[in-house]
């Protein structure tokens, strides 16, 4: 039986990538996308899904979410993110419609209805997965892990020390890593060492089904950015952040993780947004969150020519 994941989004092109590979694996059953505010403005976001869902011939359901960050008014847009984004996918206009219904009311539902058998994936801000856990608290106990990109340990990229996930909705964020779920992080510094340069992306075009050249047309462009605003461990690469969360269900041997207390702060001048990260063994808080440290390269970029060689 696939694995039954939801993928919480803000698509962006590395979000983009993570759902083709979700709606590709046989592996994976991806039961819904919930789209929030982060990347771009959540409309935005929701069209993005939609144009990707059909670039590649898939009907996955999308719920539109949360506009604005659980209590703050919503953060600047770095002039890197519009660089790496934009607002709109390169990608044919969707002809498919999002669903009607809220995405934290049809988490609720959904989560309430299930099994306990789908793994929840937020790879956006973690507002609507902090709103569906506040109003309705018993779904906790039906969410098997929650495998989140979001965090940094060594540096960050919003700011010194914050990922933009969790930067963008601290409190949220909060919530989320304190629900007492089980919680793989996949943070800058595992997708920060799994990069894909543009000899992997003219490997993709050769591939040359849908999901392959849209990858291609997208992580140049990301490659593009990070070369002009916020180089990459190595030039000519990037990281395709939300992909690694998705590689790291299919094969968690992809990424290295050490089981560690997380927290996230939600009000200092200089630190706000950060999630504080206790490696001390055997003193300070319990440990909550497996917490990824590093990743393998080659592993996720076969991955990726892998399934995104798949036709739907
Ligand atoms: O920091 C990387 C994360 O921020 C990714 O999820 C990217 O899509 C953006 O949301
Ligand atoms: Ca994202």
């Amino acid at each position: 039986m696939p694995q039954k994941v939801i993928l919480d989004v803000d698509t962006g092109s590395d979000d983009a990538v993570a759902l083709m590979l979700a709606a590709l694996s046989p592996e994976l059953d991806l039961v819904g996308a919930t789209t929030v505010n982060g990347n771009t403005l959540v409309h935005f976001c929701t069209e993005n899904t939609l144009r990707v869902f059909d670039a590649i011939g898939v009907q996955v359901p999308v719920y539109e979410g949360m506009a604005l960050p659980l209590s703050r008014p919503n953060p600047p847009r770095a002039a890197s993110s519009h660089a790496i984004h934009g607002d709109l996918l390169d990608l044919p206009p969707a002809t498919s419609r999002k669903q009607p219904q809220h995405a934290v009311d049809w988490l609720i539902e959904t989560y309430l209805a299930s099994a306990g058998d789908i793994i929840l994936v937020p790879v956006g801000p973690l507002t609507n997965v902090a709103a569906a856990i506040r109003q309705a608290p018993q779904i906790l106990e039906k969410i098997p892990e929650i495998v989140i990109m979001g965090g940094a340990h060594e540096v960050g990229n919003r700011t010194a020390l914050a990922e933009f996930n969790i930067w963008c909705d601290p409190e949220a964020a909060r919530i989320v890593m304190n629900c007492g779920r089980p919680i793989r992080l996949v943070p800058l510094d595992a997708t920060s060492r799994a990069l894909v340069s543009l000899e992997d992306c003219a490997r993709f075009r050769r591939i040359g089904t849908p999901a392959a050249i849209a990858t291609a047309v997208m992580v140049e462009q990301r490659i593009r950015a990070y070369d002009a605003h916020q180089p990459a461990r190595r030039t000519g690469a990037a990281p395709v952040h939300d992909a690694l969360a998705v590689c790291a269900i299919l094969d968690p041997g992809v990424i290295t993780t050490h089981f560690i207390h997380v927290d996230v702060e939600v009000q200092g001048p200089l630190t706000d947004g950060t999630t504080v990260c206790d490696f001390r063994r055997g003193r300070g808080r319990a440990p909550n969150v497996h917490f990824a440290v590093d990743a393998d390269e080659a592993k996720f970029v076969a991955m990726l020519g892998a399934i995104l060689g798949r036709t739907a």
